[in-house]
């Protein structure tokens, strides 16, 4: 079999090319302008990210990829303003960002939610903190709490939940204190295949439904490309910005996308991007293995000049 015939990812049909058109003529939410981080080490200082710029529009979902330690936590660590710039700047509304903020709503991968608070109560904390009064905060954290469909478990404590279901309760805490921008680090890593999809579903079935702004790092291409309207991909150490895809994937999503030709197209230029075929010239060391298994007994197919008909002929 061959491979598929694919369109270009960068083809967009009417539909698509309107709704980029609609997105880029948005407000700004988040400009993030030559942004660098090093880090100061025992082993010397590490360069994390190297000139990092990229704007994300109001209501936009954006996606960020890379290889393992490029700096897609760093970069969400800056945004959210738990770590400083070494250089360049974050704005959001167009104003720096320093510290941490009621502005930016944070979901990570590991549980975080208060292990002595119920539901409710990690719903009501950031809430009470911005000094709405217990009966206001209770109100409002019950509307988040049925819009992630956890009523029922309201009064429950985070022990008392499956993983998924403490990812919906942090990503309604998140999104009580009406933040402008959502900022999730890998929040469905740790969650089985079929959670993860049914909390991708859940997501987008938020975002499509209130005024949020999404930055999403992941290591899941198909998570990205059913997700996103804009992918940024990172290179490889230190993290500089690789491409910037838009996702010709036509909204409103559902899973059966997945083999459809724009969505098999964007992974493939993924692929590209992200495991480059690999240079004879790399200097990282091959495999030099020894064969421990009978010749003849082939777990594969390929072009093999070893003949197998002895062997077919003795498995007769
Ligand atoms: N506090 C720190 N001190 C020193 N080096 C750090 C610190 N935080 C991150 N780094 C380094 O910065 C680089 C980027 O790390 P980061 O965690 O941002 O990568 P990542 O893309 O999120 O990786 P992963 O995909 O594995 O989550 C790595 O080389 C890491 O060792
Ligand atoms: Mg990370």
């Amino acid at each position: 079999m061959s491979t598929l015939d694919l369109p270009s990812y960068l083809e967009q049909s009417n539909k698509v090319k309107d709704r980029f058109d609609k997105l880029k003529a948005r407000e700004t939410i988040l400009e993030v302008k030559g942004l660098g981080k090093t880090f100061d080490s025992a082993q010397g200082t590490v360069t994390a990210l190297k000139d990092i710029n990229f704007k994300t529009h109001r209501r936009e979902f954006v996606c960020v990829i890379g290889p393992s330690g490029c700096g897609k936590s760093t970069l969400i660590r800056t945004l959210a303003g738990l770590e400083s710039p070494s250089s360049g700047e974050v704005l959001l509304d167009g104003k720096p960002v320093f510290e941490p903020g009621p502005d930016r709503g944070m979901v990570f991968q590991g549980y975080t939610l208060f292990p002595w608070l119920t539901v409710k109560r990690n719903v009501m904390f950031g809430l009470e903190m911005s000094g709405h009064s217990r009966s206001t905060a209770e109100g409002e954290a019950m509307d988040w709490i049925g819009l992630v469909g956890l009523d029922k478990f309201a009064d429950a404590y985070p022990s008392q939940l499956s993983g998924g279901m403490k990812q919906r309760v942090a990503i309604a805490r998140a999104l009580a204190n009406k933040p402008r921008i959502l900022l999730m680090d890998e929040p469905f890593g740790a969650l089985d295949a079929q959670t993860r999809s049914k909390m991708q579903a859940n997501l987008l079935e938020i975002w499509r439904n209130i005024d949020i702004t999404v930055l999403f790092i992941t290591h899941d291409l198909d998570e990205a490309i059913y997700l996103a309207d804009r992918i940024l991909v990172l290179k490889a150490h230190p993290g500089e910005v690789n491409e910037l895809i838009e996702v010709s994937v036509p909204r409103p999503r559902h899973f059966d996308q997945a083999i459809s030709p724009e969505f098999l197209a964007t992974k493939k230029r993924l692929e590209e991007l992200i495991h480059p075929p690999l240079d004879d010239n790399d200097d990282e060391p091959g495999l030099s293995m020894i064969r421990m298994v009978p010749v003849g007994d082939e777990v594969e197919n390929g072009d093999s000049s070893v003949d197998n008909s002895a062997m077919t002929a003795e498995v007769d």
